[in-house]
């Protein structure tokens, strides 16, 4: 296994690889990696709003109350699915992560809070094993700037979910208010590698985290794509004053 230090200094990117497939598999093991502290590391990093967001994001599927079928793509440790599940509690979810560590995370925390309508799925975000149309929304946290192919992803996921449904792309933005666009850049490119590398004991990890918003498009040039791939209405809400964007398009 290769570690981060060797691959630490391409482009000041710290995940390096610039094939795509090296690179999606160093993004899948450092993951793995930081599953340990990445619950509490999230509570640090957004002074415990992380969860408060992905309510709101979950509100944004706009199910009704009837049995629906949700994916909640690289959910990580489960926090949106569980989100889901408090929103539409007679909704099924299913959690889906390319990372096995951290769903494990996720399906512990599911058995403490006996969480039983989630199914757990080992699935790339980019060939996603599911037919067409057969998912009644799609919800997605922190996922898109870690993608090797955004649009590819982007397709996947409207090619999963039936007409009329919803998908919802939560992810951190740049924020556009000029004095705080300064002191975010210092939190967000400076203080985060550190408390990781203090925290998680994984500075590269916590490193990366700021690279992969630096080459991610703003939020309104996120809905354009959005739109090119077909999404329809698709519209966002702005969290966190302004680092956090809540895309939703229908499909
Ligand atoms: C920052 S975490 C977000 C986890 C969770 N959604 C949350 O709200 O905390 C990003 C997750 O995306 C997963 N991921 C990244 N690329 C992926 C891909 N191509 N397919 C599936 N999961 C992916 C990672 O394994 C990781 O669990």
């Amino acid at each position: 296994m290769d570690s981060m230090a060797d691959s630490s200094t391409h482009n000041g990117d710290p995940l390096g690889a610039t094939d795509p497939h090296a690179r999606a598999r160093r993004i899948q093991r450092m993951f793995a990696r930081i599953t340990p502290r990445y619950d509490l590391m999230n509570r640090l990093m957004t002074a415990g709003r992380d969860q408060h967001w992905r309510r709101i994001a979950a509100h944004m599927l706009q199910l009704d109350n009837a049995p629906r079928l949700v994916l909640d793509l690289a959910t990580g440790t489960g926090d949106l699915a569980f989100a889901v599940r408090q929103a539409y509690p007679n909704a099924r979810v299913i959690a889906a992560d390319f990372s096995e560590p951290i769903l494990r995370a996720g399906i512990r925390k599911a058995q403490r809070r006996n969480e039983q309508a989630c199914e757990w799925l080992v699935a790339d975000a980019l060939r996603l094993p599911f037919p067409d149309a057969c998912f009644d929304g799609c919800t997605n946290a922190f996922l898109l700037r870690n993608v090797v192919d955004l649009p590819l992803c982007l397709h996947e996921m409207r090619r999963v979910v039936k007409p009329g449904g919803r998908v919802v792309c939560m992810e951190i933005t740049h924020p556009q208010t000029p004095i705080f666009k300064q002191a975010f850049q210092v939190y967000f490119y400076r203080l985060v590698p550190l408390i990781g590398g203090a925290i998680a004991g994984d500075l590269s990890a916590y490193s990366y985290l700021p690279n992969s918003l630096s080459r991610f498009p703003p939020a309104e040039l996120l809905k354009r794509i959005m739109q090119e791939v077909g999404y329809r209405e698709v519209s966002y809400r702005l969290l966190g004053l302004g680092t956090v964007a809540v895309h939703v398009g229908v499909v």
